[in-house]
């Protein structure tokens, strides 16, 4: 979603800001802006669409001089997505700059009283209010303004400002969404992802909830809620700018499914040792959890989904999932005996934040497995898995998916190692299983670099079923909801014994039907349901193990993967899966990395 950079230094900022705001613009955008404080006075260019605009209407920045820049993605909430309401916003004395990513809950009261004051509002957006309270409350002294503003907000904020009375210098402050601090040479930046920094520093400030900056070329002066003066500690970034870019292939998508088994190696590989598994970050009394609760939302919620499966076999601790924007407002029965998992690639959902507060708050004990490294929910947990997936980029998750799944699967095995549940020897089984994963994971790639073509079988159509069984019906979910966002087709995921409950009644002569056969104990089972839609006109594609000689003679096509323990088999499912949709998609010229109507990000409700 919305995406802010902030850039100080000697040289022009303009090239800068529209640089920085090109690497957000993964988190989805709408409308894009750049506000420039020179000699005085604040030049703002604003325009709907993309950075490419942007940069075509400013000459690439040369038509903006100056050397301390603010900048902006919006992702419509407040107003539609048009040159007005696009940020920066300006105040009407021309004295501040403001961009925001975040909602302000209380913008309408505080509109309609700003109004009576005469303040003149130009855009229907929340953030205007912001700028208008900077110039009302302003009387000589930034600081005092910002923390005045700031008690008057309700909802969530990460501020980027400019001021004409303050040559060189940028400000910023934050409430429950992200903003980072880049520390550069004779030059300093902020951003709401460190994507946007990479390119310039790996040494960064995480700025805290309340917590106010004043940035120059030389100095970063940050202060606590109460005003105070205080030292922050800077952190360094593990990700480099290569991480962050294409590197010769096509879409990102593509390059962060090729990832695979690099970032599961590095998920895995330092939490085994001397045949052990050692997560040093959950000190945790395991025997007093009496069930497990996964929240998350989207494509993490699938993997909780599948992860569900995993921790109940091997644990046999009750495990519930749910979706975290249900969650919140379900009056969950949860105490001290629950420990609530929380998965997030982004760390920043808006819902998952919620639920997670929620839970907390009656009791529960909190594990994030997450990737962005100090983000929100990683912040909130009393125990973080990182994924260490690297920066995940295209919209559509890969990557972060297999990675948070990979790391449910060392917390069930550690688990049952943990409570009693499985032999010595089953447990060091597991682990060589589990070290196993990233070879299978390559040779799972290996295997389907033929799936371009078989997608040219599939992507000729208006919908798709997915049907599977237990972890085949949970990697059937997150099969249908990569094919939807990226590819526009309308895909139904179903468990495979419910089809004939009637959903049966779409299938006819020649509707894709993807059938997912990896999970063992009941493959034949799910063979019936691939014959009761064939015998309906479906074209069916099976997903099965390599030796699964029986589906050679129901299915139409098959995309193989290598025989694995059914419990873990997922993580190597879904590769084709996701390499099915994104040939699918692109055969139908859709725009993969960044999909119509989607942010990456999703930091409001
Ligand atoms: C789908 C996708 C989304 C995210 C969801 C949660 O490909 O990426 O469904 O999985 O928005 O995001 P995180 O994991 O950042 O909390």
């Amino acid at each position: 979603m919305c995406g802010i950079v902030g850039f100080t230094g000697s040289e022009n900022a303009a090239p800068i800001i529209l640089g920085g705001l090109e690497k957000l613009e993964y988190r989805g955008y709408d409308s894009a802006g750049i506000a420039v404080l020179n000699e005085g006075k604040i030049n703002i260019t604003k325009v709907t669409g993309r950075i490419a605009v942007l940069n075509e209407k400013t000459e690439n920045g040369a038509l903006l001089p100056g050397t301390a820049a603010i900048g902006h993605t919006r992702w419509a909430t407040h107003g539609a997505p048009t040159d007005t309401n696009a940020h920066p916003h300006k105040s009407n004395n021309g004295k501040f700059a403001v961009v925001h990513n975040g909602i302000i809950e209380n913008y309408l009261e505080l509109k309609s009283s700003l109004t009576e004051k005469g303040y003149y509002f130009e855009s229907e957006t929340d953030t205007e209010v912001v700028v208008h309270l900077l110039e009302m409350y302003y009387n000589g002294d930034i600081k005092k303004c910002v923390r005045k503003v700031a008690s008057k907000l309700k909802g969530s904020y990460a501020l980027g400002i400019l001021c004409t009375d303050e040559p060189g210098k940028i400000f910023a402050t934050k409430l429950s969404s992200p903003l980072i601090i880049g520390i550069g040479a004779g030059e300093n930046y902020f951003a709401s992802d460190v994507t946007a920094l990479v390119n310039h520093t790996q040494n960064v400030i995480y700025l805290e909830d309340g917590e106010y900056a004043e940035i120059s070329p030389y100095e970063i002066k940050t202060f606590d809620c109460t005003g105070a003066e205080i030292k922050k500690a800077p952190s360094r970034i593990d990700w480099d700018i290569q991480a962050a870019e294409k590197g010769g292939y096509e879409h990102f998508m593509l390059k962060e499914i090729m990832e695979q088994p690099r970032a599961v190696k590095s998920a895995i590989t330092p939490r085994i040792k001397d045949e052990k598994i050692v997560l040093e970050d959950l000190n945790l009394d395991l025997s007093k959890v009496r069930n497990i609760l996964i929240t998350a939302c989207g494509s993490a919620y699938y993997a909780g989904c599948a992860g569900k499966y995993t921790i109940e076999k091997l644990c046999r601790i009750p495990v519930q999932v749910e979706l975290a924007s249900e969650l919140r407002y379900s009056d969950p029965i949860i105490d001290e005996s629950t420990l609530l998992i929380v998965l997030s690639q982004s760390g920043e959902t808006a819902d998952t934040i919620a639920a997670m507060k929620e839970c907390s708050k009656r009791g529960a004990k909190t594990l994030a497995i997450v990737n962005v490294v100090g983000s929100t929910i990683a912040k909130l947990a009393d125990f973080i898995l990182y994924t260490h997936a690297g920066p995940e980029i295209a919209v559509a998750t890969t990557k972060g998916y297999t990675t948070q799944l990979t790391l449910l699967y060392l917390f069930a095995v550690y688990a049952a190692n943990n409570l009693g549940k499985i032999t010595q020897d089953e447990y060091k089984n597991l682990i060589n299983e589990l070290a196993s994963i990233p070879k299978l994971l390559q040779n799972t790639i290996d295997m389907n670099s033929k799936i371009g073509n078989t997608a040219k079988r599939y992507f000729n159509t208006d919908s798709m079923f997915f049907i599977g069984r237990n972890t085949d019906y949970a990697l059937a979910l997150e099969g249908a909801l990569k094919m939807k966002e990226i590819s526009y087709i309308h895909a139904e995921s179903y468990a495979a014994g419910e089809l004939k409950h009637g959903t049966i009644a779409l299938i006819s002569e020649g509707t894709p039907v993807i059938a997912l056969l990896c999970n063992e104990d009941i493959t034949e089972k799910t063979m019936s349901n691939i014959l009761e839609v064939k015998s309906r006109g479906a074209r069916v594609l099976a997903v099965c193990f390599n030796d699964n000689k029986k589906i050679t003679m129901l299915a139409n096509d098959i995309i193989s993967v290598p025989r694995f323990n059914s419990i873990f088999s997922p993580i190597l499912e879904i590769v084709p899966l996701q390499l099915l949709a994104y040939y699918v998609a692109k055969l139908n010229g859709c725009d993969i990395d960044k999909p119509k109507n989607l942010a990456k990000s999703v930091t409001v409700e």
